[in-house]
């Protein structure tokens, strides 16, 4: 049995600020504002909490880095955009809790002294929207905000958006292209150039000079843990988890189960027991797959004893993500799961590198005619040289994922492309065709049924 944790999410959403004040929240922007930047950067350290937007960098040091950076304009912002393939835990926060998200961005603000916080999310994020609006100005009522404006940006469909690179460009009206840089080396409306000899602000932060605005950029689900530990205390926070991994952990379960869900369960919790809280597989099937997201490799079965830490997905050779986990059941095709994932990073590619969108296209185009039993010998090693290139020169991580991925699977599975280039698919169904969240409610998931239209420039086919 699952323990099921609340100190995110509450077991009824908070309806109101001082329901979440009635449940000990709201004291932490307080408390850190009596002791000061310094000392709260200290109590978020010592939490330990680290970065839940995938990477699992620890808060306390990006927040000491920002709050140390040279410059006199700072920024931080709150990433909302969430759009990696099977999560919606940070949309499910921002409904259930929007008030913990705001106190931890108003939190993170003051200690990197930005006056001008934001909030970012997707514009189709309609019912979040309005939650975070709501809250906002219930905040400003109660007297939170002081002397920090805090603004709600709205972007794209686009993967990218939740790039931390590429979130910067939305905010300031670009298209979600992610720069050279990042955010605190060249923050947000920075003037100081990215590239070229004199690419390094020459006097950082001096008066009339180039600016690089070192900006600090969370993603939401950090931010409510940040102000759980204010709230709380970092001994308390540490009460539950690893040395390495304390807290809790939201997790998205979609795919092959009986209820997919979003749960909130102490980090070491295994991913069977995450998985069973979520009615487990359907119909007596077995699991034969699981990705946390598009970033990691593919989690086997033989693994799903395996904690949820950084440090035990770690071990197995993949990651703890974003806490998104899709699962895929015995009938499920590894072919076909490739495939779509390959596509979904192969059309969400900017271009911007060409290794990248040539690369994933390529390796695409390769799978999807193994997949329709149209594969040769030489398909395999074709798509080990593209995996090789396809990240050379990249500014962010997309083709690092997509080897990671991919050759993960071509690892794992070599029984389902064997029988492909035998001509003869395994599988008795479809898989999910674009395992992208769009909405989850009482166990029900809506699939983004517009994702499989897109093309690889960004349009839509005509449905
Ligand atoms: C292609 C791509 C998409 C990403 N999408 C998101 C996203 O939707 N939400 C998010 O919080 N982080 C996303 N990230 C990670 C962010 O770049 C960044 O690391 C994160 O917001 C930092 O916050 P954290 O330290 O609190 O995790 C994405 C990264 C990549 C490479
Ligand atoms: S690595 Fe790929 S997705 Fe990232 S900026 Fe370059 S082309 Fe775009």
């Amino acid at each position: 049995m699952v323990a099921l944790a609340h100190r995110l999410l509450p077991a009824e959403p908070y309806t109101s600020l001082d329901a979440y004040v009635a449940d000990g929240g709201g004291g932490g922007l307080a408390g850190a504002r009596a002791i000061g930047p310094g000392a709260t950067i200290d109590e978020i350290s010592l939490g330990g909490v680290r970065g839940r937007g995938g990477a699992g960098f620890p808060a306390g040091t990006k927040w000491r880095s920002v709050a140390s950076a040279a410059g006199s304009t700072k920024y931080a912002v709150a990433n909302g955009a969430e759009g990696e393939p099977g999560t919606f835990k940070d949309r499910a926060l921002m409904r259930a809790n929007p008030y913990a998200v705001i106190e931890g961005l108003l939190i993170s603000a003051f200690c990197v002294g930005a006056k001008e916080a934001y909030l970012a999310l997707k514009a189709s994020f309609e019912t979040e929207l309005e939650s975070v609006r709501r809250a906002l100005v219930e905040v400003e009522a109660a007297g939170w905000l002081e002397d920090v404006t805090v603004i709600v940006a709205t972007g794209p469909e686009e993967y990218l958006f939740g790039e931390e690179k590429a979130l910067l460009e939305v905010i300031e009206g670009n298209e979600p292209l992610p720069r050279w840089l990042p955010p605190y080396l060249h923050g947000l409306f920075a003037t100081a150039p990215q590239l070229g000899w004199e690419a390094a602000e020459p006097e950082p932060g001096e008066e009339g000079g180039d600016e690089s605005n070192p900006t600090l950029v969370n993603n939401v689900e950090t931010l409510a843990q940040s102000a759980w530990i204010m709230n709380h205390g970092a001994e308390a926070f540490r009460q539950v988890g690893t040395h390495d991994s304390p807290g809790t952990i939201l997790c998205t379960v979609v795919g092959d189960v009986s209820r997919p869900d979003v749960i909130e369960v102490p980090m070491g919790t295994t991913l069977r027991d995450v998985i069973s809280a979520c009615g487990g597989p359907i119909d007596g099937r077995t699991v034969k797959a699981v990705f946390s997201g598009v970033a990691n490799a593919v989690i086997t079965a033989d693994h799903l004893d395996t904690a949820l830490t950084y440090e035990d997905m770690a071990a197995i050779g993949s990651g703890l993500g974003a806490g998104g986990y899709i699962v895929y059941d015995d009938s499920a095709c590894m072919v076909e799961v490739a495939s779509t994932l390959s596509r979904f990073l192969y059309v969400e590619s900017c271009g911007q590198c060409p290794p990248c969108k040539l690369g994933t296209g390529q390796i695409t185009k390769i799978l999807e005619r193994i997949r329709d039993g149209k594969g040769t010998e030489h398909d395999l090693p074709e798509i080990e040289k593209r995996l090789r290139f396809v990240a050379d020169g990249n500014r962010c991580f997309l083709p690092v994922q997509e080897r990671t991925m991919i050759s993960s699977i071509l690892r794992e599975f070599p029984e389902d492309v064997a029988a492909h280039l035998d001509g003869f698919c395994p599988s008795s169904r479809d898989v999910i065709r674009h395992p992208k969240v769009v909405d989850l409610v009482d166990g029900v998931v809506t699939w983004d049924e517009k994702q499989k239209l897109k093309r690889p420039d960004w349009t839509y086919e005509e449905a």
